[in-house]
């Protein structure tokens, strides 16, 4: 397993380029099985899940080209496998994508019901649920969902989701693209991955009003066909950087990312005294103020309020504020694995229930610490890098599945960062044994 070794202190200066959002390539991955046509996606991310993803395709039957590294050209004219097993499922939660473009072509889906993660419990209910108001037959069967559309397909209807869910709305929009008649989907989630899997299904010929709002209207078609599309910024890694930025000390431009995706965390950051710049519609400079940084609360909620994604991130500025913060975390019930790391650190921070309290500010020192989860280990990777000293982060696994080459863009933004395979030290390499992006 992968470490990162760390010697903190180096204000990050430069430039860096924004990669593809992860939880919008994912559907919009899955979405291709809705079609024997080719669907074209560009700037797909080089992250371990889209590898998984890719793999799953390939394990039903469709071929994916990647003519170029963030470029798939996905053919599901040969889908004859309509399972997703546990093995893919257990390392990708997001595998139960596959679920609604199954159900919804082929009448027909066996997904591994996917069990808890670091974060939560994580359940799968509420798509089960629409699945069923749509008309299909679900059960569980030796741990695996196994769901069946009536003779003649799904039928459209009216969801109304007591809680929202971003998969779970992804899930019954491309359940229903090709269902008959008419599905409504009220307290819909409005994440921009939701618009941006939307815009695809359109493309390929769906009927879909109101992505993006709270209430989402499909009118199923008969078939789909192919298309070209090109994936949304992903806005959680632009957050990442903004914060790398201020917690550091130093000055970045970010570039080919998108600040209305994250209005909520630009406007969080500036009040607790980040400055941000939007040079352009893609392009913003992101700098600690003049004032430093002060302590704001912050409550995790759905879209376009402050996202659960960017929750660890902010702990990890906050410990670096003046003053205390209050971080109160809505979405997941378990999502402080990375607070007790940071106090091993030397953070003051008191949490209990979905509360955390975060005195600042606190030097860091360099310590060993462990990664839980994708997000978890970004905050770390944030915090060690304005620590004193060296610090050893381990399971950093855990960041590949979301962030593409970390250590090379924050080397290349002038932090002290290295990458040590068990035995064997890595100067700049990642994602072993596959070929590296250009
Ligand atoms: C998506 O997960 C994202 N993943 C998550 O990002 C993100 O944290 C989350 O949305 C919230 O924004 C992808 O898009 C692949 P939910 P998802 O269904 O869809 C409960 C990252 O770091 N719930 O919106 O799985 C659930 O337990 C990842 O990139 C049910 O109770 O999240 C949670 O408390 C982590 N029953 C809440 O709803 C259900 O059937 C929101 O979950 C579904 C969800």
């Amino acid at each position: 397993m992968d470490k990162f070794v760390v010697r903190g202190g180096n204000p990050l200066k430069g430039s860096i380029d924004i990669g593809g959002a992860k939880n919008s390539a994912l559907p919009c991955l899955a979405a291709t099985l809705l079609t024997s046509a080719a669907v074209t996606l560009h700037n797909v991310p080089y992250v371990k899940d889209l590898i998984t993803q890719k793999r799953l395709l390939e394990d039903l039957g469709a071929t994916v080209l990647t003519p170029a590294l963030r470029t798939h050209q996905v053919t599901a004219d040969h889908i004859d496998v309509f399972e997703a097993p546990y093995h893919l499922v257990k390392t990708m939660r997001a595998s139960v994508l596959a679920l609604g473009p199954l159900l919804g072509r082929f009448g027909q889906a066996r997904v591994s019901l996917p069990g808890g993660c670091a974060i939560g419990t994580r359940p799968i209910d509420l798509h089960l649920q629409a699945f069923e108001k749509l008309g299909a037959v679900v059960s569980l069967e030796s741990g695996d969902v196994v769901a069946r559309a009536p003779q003649g397909g799904l039928t459209g209807t009216t969801i109304d989701f007591e809680k929202i869910t971003v998969t779970g709305t992804e899930n019954v929009m491309m359940a229903a693209v090709l269902a008959r008649g008419t599905t409504t989907i009220n307290n819909a989630a409005e994440e921009p991955e939701i618009e941006d899997l939307a815009d695809l299904l359109s493309k390929m010929g769906a009927r879909i009003s109101g992505a993006g709002t709270p209430t989402i209207v499909i009118e199923g078609v008969d078939e789909l066909g192919g298309a070209e599309h090109t994936i949304i910024p992903d806005r959680i890694e632009t957050g990442t950087f903004i914060v790398a930025a201020a917690i550091t000390g130093g000055e970045l431009e970010i570039r080919h990312c998108r600040p209305d995706d994250l209005r909520a965390v630009i406007a969080k950051l500036r009040e607790a005294g980040v400055e941000i710049e939007e040079k352009d519609a893609t392009t913003l400079v992101a700098r600690r103020g003049p004032g430093g940084l002060t302590s704001r609360d912050v409550t995790t909620e759905p879209h376009p309020n402050f996202p659960t994604d960017m929750q660890a991130q902010y702990m990890a500025l906050m410990t670096q504020a003046e003053g205390t913060s209050v971080i109160t975390e809505t979405i997941f019930e378990n999502r402080f694995m990375h607070a007790s790391e940071l106090i091993r650190m030397g953070a003051d921070i008191h949490f209990s229930g979905n509360t955390a309290v975060v005195r600042g500010r606190t030097p860091l020192m360099g310590a060993p610490i462990i990664a839980s989860d994708l997000r978890a280990s970004a905050s770390l990777v944030l915090a060690v890098l304005c620590a004193e000293g060296e610090t050893t982060i381990d399971r950093v696994y855990h960041i590949d599945r979301g962030y593409e080459t970390i250590v090379r863009k924050l080397r290349s933004l002038g932090a002290d960062i290295e990458r040590v395979r068990q035995g064997i030290e890595a100067a700049t390499g990642e994602m072993p044994a596959i070929p590296q992006p250009a």
